[in-house]
């Protein structure tokens, strides 16, 4: 068994995790909705001519901006729910000028892949901002190359930070080397070719998440994809976008959680259904089957144009490896629960290659780092990484999500291992991407 119990505290919620000597997991679960093809399913919609249905939407805090962001621009979007989401589309090109700021809350994706659409919607003009974490992320990644096409974009800090104002334009295609592999610069400016003249190429160091180049092409996108090169080109003005029927898969960052908790936690065994097994996000699967992990896929299928498998995880004795290179952004969401894992596993553990951390929902290097030393473990933060130092004994500790919703659920697993009571302290921020995550660990302890 573990005591899991939220405890209201000035308009935010503490958990408190105090876990038995004999606690194990068990039992079959389902995750929510993929974030990623959630927000391309509402945004594609959006701007696709005719009726799209989504089934399995994350109902989460950033599907919420993506949708009342594009509703806000003319948008018919039904109330959401996982059965069934309906979006009228309004076609390529037709977005409205809302009549206030947009806000896209606490998504980098709702902000930095709308952009590529507000940039191109010409004769308009749009405010767009975020919450505390997202006005500081940067975003001269996407308006440093939508610049190069002919946008036109301002903002805080140099036209850097949010809040953004952008008068749409005619853009033109252009071929940009991004210095980063990045699926949201990527989409972005995939989005932003849609409309512009000729074609828009990306080309990235590394292959990140590909569902915006499958979702595109189920809508009718004309797309070349180079995989040798990591490119992908559009063609823009090659007709409209046709409304389609989208399944979402359960989310393998999500899923990573209980991976991790099963692998762990003596005695576990956890299956997860229905997860989304695409190949540029199994990074997780890989590193775990590196560290030792026992995890197998079951029932492995294809769901309307993405791979989805069962997930099996059971505990085994984890080895400390090595993470670093064209690896990185296939689990870049998966690095503070990795982390968590490195800290049960024997040796040493190196993450490199992973600087991009830094400039998520919160400094996610520096904040792992200082938990799990908070909590006895031994983990030097790098300037691209960490290293963390196998086989600690964890013991409770007080401490702070910062708002970030993958911390706040990392720390959640952290505490199955400790001694003692843990409290993560604005643990709330977990329902950004996973609004039932406390409600499954708590039916999973026995
Ligand atoms: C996402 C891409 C990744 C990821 C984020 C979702 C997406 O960000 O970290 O959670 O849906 O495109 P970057 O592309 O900025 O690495």
């Amino acid at each position: 068994m573990a005591v899991v119990t939220l405890q209201s505290r000035e308009n935010h919620q503490d958990l408190i995790v105090t876990p038995s000597p004999n606690l194990s997991l068990q039992g079959r679960i389902r995750v929510p909705g993929d974030k990623s093809i959630s927000h391309r399913a509402l945004m594609l919609g959006a701007i696709a001519s005719g009726e799209t249905t989504i089934e399995g939407l994350l109902l989460g805090e950033d599907p919420r901006s993506t949708a009342a962001c594009f509703r806000a621009m003319g948008a018919e979007i039904s109330e959401l729910n996982e059965a069934k989401v309906t979006v009228k589309g309004i076609g390529l090109g037709q977005l409205q000028e809302p009549q206030d700021v947009l806000n896209a809350g606490n998504s980098g994706t709702t902000l930095r892949l709308m952009l590529g659409l507000l940039a191109a919607s010409r004769d308009r003009f749009f405010t767009v901002t975020g919450d505390n974490s997202l006005r500081s992320r940067p975003m001269s990644r996407v308006i440093q190359p939508l610049r190069q096409m002919g946008a036109e974009i301002w903002g805080r800090n140099g036209d850097t930070l949010a809040p953004l104002a952008v008068r749409g334009q005619q853009l033109k295609g252009i071929h940009y080397i991004s210095p980063i592999a990045s699926a949201q610069v990527k989409s972005c400016l995939l989005l932003a070719g849609l409309s512009a003249s000729g074609k828009t190429t990306v080309t990235e160091p590394a292959l990140s998440r590909d569902h915006s180049e499958r979702m595109l092409q189920a809508f009718g996108a004309k797309l070349e994809v180079d995989t040798r090169t990591n490119s992908v080109g559009i063609y823009g003005q090659e007709g409209e976008l046709k409304g389609q029927h989208v399944i979402v898969p359960g989310d393998i960052s999500s899923a990573a959680f209980w991976l991790v908790a099963a692998a762990i936690v003596p005695g576990s065994e956890l299956v997860v259904e229905n997860v989304g097994v695409n190949p540029t996000r199994t990074g997780i699967l890989e590193a775990l089957g590196e560290m030792g992990g026992d995890i197998t896929l079951e029932n492995e299928r294809l769901v309307a144009g993405e791979p989805v498998a069962d997930l099996r995880a059971r505990y085994s004795k984890l080895k400390g490896c090595t993470i670093s290179g064209q690896i990185i952004p296939r689990l870049i969401d998966e690095i503070p629960i990795l982390a968590v894992a490195a800290i049960a596993a024997q040796g040493t553990t190196q993450i490199r290659d992973a600087a991009e951390l830094r400039v998520k929902e919160s400094d996610r290097l520096a904040v792992t780092a200082a938990h799990l030393n908070r909590m006895g473990a031994t983990v030097s933060e790098l300037p691209d990484g960490l290293e963390i130092s196998g086989g600690a004994n964890l013991t409770g500790a007080e401490m702070d999500s910062y708002t970030d919703h993958r911390i706040a659920m990392s720390f959640a697993i952290a505490a199955l291992r400790a001694k003692g009571e843990t409290t993560v302290r604005r643990a709330e921020a977990a329902s950004i991407s996973y609004p039932e995550f406390f409600q499954t660990l708590e039916q999973i302890c026995v």
